[in-house]
């Protein structure tokens, strides 16, 4: 601690505490910093050249920021929408080339960044050949468990018709260029219910909320928030406002930047040049902070209000991230967000592209090293080659030697696109050494963790009424449903998908030892769910919970999404082992919906940790405080002959809608430069 303070205040505050990790994860030259690091006032306004809590300043200068608002908002240097133009080259395509002008293009990594962009080029005549580490399958993190999948014909769940998202799952209306590229490619879409809804599809909102040993449904919450505000112990002034609303008036003075509320509430954005400018406000007041100092030093919150908000609306884990990430998500994973999700999963998107690429891909090639010339460059090859008007980038890839074999192979081209995520880049070679800011961006994007834990369940049991469950129980043996009613079933793992619809041979009887192990005390029984789609947060290590939003055709069965979880909460899952994992996300599904759940548990589960992915490298570049005005500029700009594109490399990081941005910029840059 001593080494963070400035000498002068060294002596006179000995006396203070030692840092909490809240405190230390604030550190980052701020006035709660300084107080936390035992510093006077006078010596925090020395410390935060930013001034006044009032008027918070970014280091950034004006122009940086204006810049970051423009890419946020996909808008040319004057301000001009560049969105349309990228919907009309995805759907008609770039103007053909002829003869000369066609460019021999690599193109790195065949997630939607890549595809995309190879397919442009491609079809306007160049010569491309798509490079992808994988050795069966396009897509990177959409990724879709289904049989015949990615896993080849293996088949993931005990139900074969059965499938779940390991990757991207719901597509907000709001993202023009997925969406457009959907109907374009004529992929099946239907609404991904971000809220339960009933049998009509109306909104319902009854899922379950279960924090402090409190369970509530969500309408109920929102009714009466007490129960729940209280069992955080949050001030009175908090204790009749639910957490979505304290939120929303925490975050409404930066939106009032960008845009307007009507009496209704609705927001309206400003329009253009001020919009920008507003943004470019945000970003040069909030662009250094974390959403914990947001959400403590300007909205004031309090330790407590903040472990509510933080734990209903799911903050707690991204707390010292960015604010500007953590406020843009925030407001697009909303109820007033219209979501969709594609018939079959995910993948059918990549799927769709893959068609279109088919022949130029090569999967099962991984880009180890990437060496260019630029006569620009010191240090560049200028050979004989070069100058007779051969290759401009070289690229050495090796195989996955699924079969037995590594092999390498080399792949020349004249420019190349490079897709993969800079956590992944930071172990590829790149010669010569590329600008200085562009390697710090590799080698600094923060990357986050996600997890995801699928529970195979053979009936959709959150649907149920109550009447539901007394027949099913009682069906595999009388008096069962008043069993478990009475906390009185056992507990032991006898009863693991023991309903007669469960296939054998899934649950292993290491998952049942765990089971037994790890068995939850309290087993209270609430009514039944009874909801379709939506999902239930906990503060259990599970965290979010997600249902499918609809039925697979064919199937009476069910993937719940038994916990998706962030950054720390995602760590905690990637160290079990399958045998455990899958016992305890169901313990974890139990304490919110009851023991019972367990009869229909067919013992297949999937795990999707994408940090420990091999090619992903993380869930998303999802930035430090400061890591916009700081890297963004350097994360898109080329060096010499190669091109950057994927969602890192666009102001929505973690969003196909940023990855096809980045790709059609990336096939403009390649076509027109
Ligand atoms: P990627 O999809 O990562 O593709 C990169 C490709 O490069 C991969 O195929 C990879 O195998 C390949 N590659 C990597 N290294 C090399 C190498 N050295 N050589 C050759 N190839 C290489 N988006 C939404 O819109 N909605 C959602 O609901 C949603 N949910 C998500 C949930 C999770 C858990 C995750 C992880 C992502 C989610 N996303 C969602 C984000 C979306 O999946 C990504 O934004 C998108 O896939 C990024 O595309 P990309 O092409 O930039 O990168
Ligand atoms: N797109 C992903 C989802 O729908 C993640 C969104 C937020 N990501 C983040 N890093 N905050 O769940």
């Amino acid at each position: 601690m001593d080494d963070l303070r400035t000498p002068s205040t060294h002596d006179h505050h000995r006396h203070h505490s030692p840092l909490s990790r809240r405190q230390f994860t604030a550190v980052a030259g701020t006035t709660t910093a300084a107080a936390a690091l035992g510093l006077s006032a006078a010596d925090a306004t020395a410390l935060a050249p930013a001034g006044p809590v009032s008027a918070p300043r970014s280091t950034a200068d004006w122009k940086m920021c204006l810049a970051v608002a423009r890419a946020l908002l996909v808008v040319d240097e004057d301000g001009r929408p560049l969105v349309p133009g990228y919907k009309k080259i995805l759907g008609s395509g770039l103007p053909a080339v002829r003869g000369k002008a066609a460019k021999k293009v690599l193109v790195v990594g065949a997630g939607p960044a890549g595809l995309v962009a190879a397919w442009l080029l491609k079809r306007a005549g160049h010569k491309v050949t798509l490079l992808e580490a994988n050795g069966n399958r396009v897509g990177g993190r959409i990724k879709t468990f289904r049989t015949g999948g990615h896993e080849g014909a293996a088949q993931p769940f005990a139900d074969a018709l059965q499938y779940a998202e390991a990757g991207a799952m719901r597509i907000p209306g709001s993202h023009p260029l997925v969406m457009s590229l959907i109907d374009g490619l004529d992929v099946k879409k239907r609404r991904f219910h971000l809220v339960d809804v009933d049998g009509e599809g109306k909104p319902v909102n009854n899922a379950w909320l279960h924090v402090n040993g409190v369970r509530v449904r969500r309408s109920d919450y929102a009714r009466n928030p007490r129960r729940i505000n209280r069992s955080f112990g949050v001030p009175r002034k908090h204790w009749d406002t639910p957490s979505s609303t304290i939120l929303r008036r925490a975050l409404d003075p930066v939106r009032d930047e960008f845009s307007t509320a009507g009496s209704d509430g609705k927001r309206t954005d400003k329009p253009m040049p001020e919009r920008i400018r507003g943004w470019a406000r945000v970003i040069q007041k909030y662009g250094d902070w974390s959403m914990y100092r947001f959400l403590t030093e300007e909205a004031g919150f309090d330790e407590r209000t903040l472990d509510l908000v933080g734990t209903l609306e799911n903050l707690t884990s991204r707390l010292p991230l960015s604010f500007v990430h953590s406020f843009i998500s925030q407001s697009l994973i909303s109820p007033d967000t219209e979501f969709w999700e594609l018939v079959g999963g995910t993948a059918v998107l990549p799927d769709a592209l893959l068609d279109k690429v088919r022949d130029v891909l090569r999967l099962d090639r991984r880009a180890t090293r990437i060496e260019y010339w630029d006569p620009e460059r010191p240090g560049s090859d200028d050979t004989a080659h070069v100058r007779a008007g051969g290759p401009h980038v070289w690229i050495d890839t090796v195989s996955e030697g699924r079969d037995g074999k590594v092999v390498r192979e080399q792949f020349t081209g004249d420019l190349a696109i490079v897709t993969v995520p800079f956590s992944g880049l930071r172990q590829v070679q790149v010669s010569p050494l590329m600008s200085y800011g562009k390697r710090r961006a590799v080698a600094e994007l923060h990357y986050d963790s996600a997890t995801k834990v699928l529970l195979e369940f053979s009936r959709r049991w959150w649907e149920f009424t109550e009447a539901d469950w007394k027949r099913e129980l009682n069906a595999v043996r009388p008096g069962l449903y008043e069993e478990y009613r009475a906390g009185k079933a056992p507990d032991d793992g006898s009863l693991l998908g023991v309903h007669p619809s469960v296939p054998a041979g899934h649950i292993t009887p290491g998952q049942r030892v765990h089971y037994a192990a790890n068995r939850w005390a309290t087993r209270d029984q609430p009514e039944a769910a009874h909801i379709i789609g939506g999902g239930s947060v906990s503060d259990n290590s599970n965290r979010f919970m997600i249902n499918p939003s609809h039925p697979v055709d064919g199937s009476k069965g069910g993937v719940v999404l038994a916990s998706y979880s962030w950054a720390d909460d995602a760590s905690r899952w990637d160290s079990l082992d399958e045998d455990a994992r899958y016992p305890h996300a169901l313990r974890g599904l139990q304490q919110v919906y009851g023991q019972r759940v367990e009869v229909f548990y067919t013992g297949a589960g999937r795990t999707q940790s994408w940090l420990r992915d091999p090619y992903a490298y993380g869930e998303a570049s999802v930035l430090l405080p400061g890591q916009h005005t700081e890297l963004l500029a350097a994360i898109r700009s080329s060096e010499g002959p190669l091109r950057f594109a994927g969602d890192h490399t666009s102001v929505k990081p973690s969003w196909i809608e940023g990855a096809l941005e980045s790709g059609v910029r990336a096939a403009l840059e390649v076509h027109q430069g």
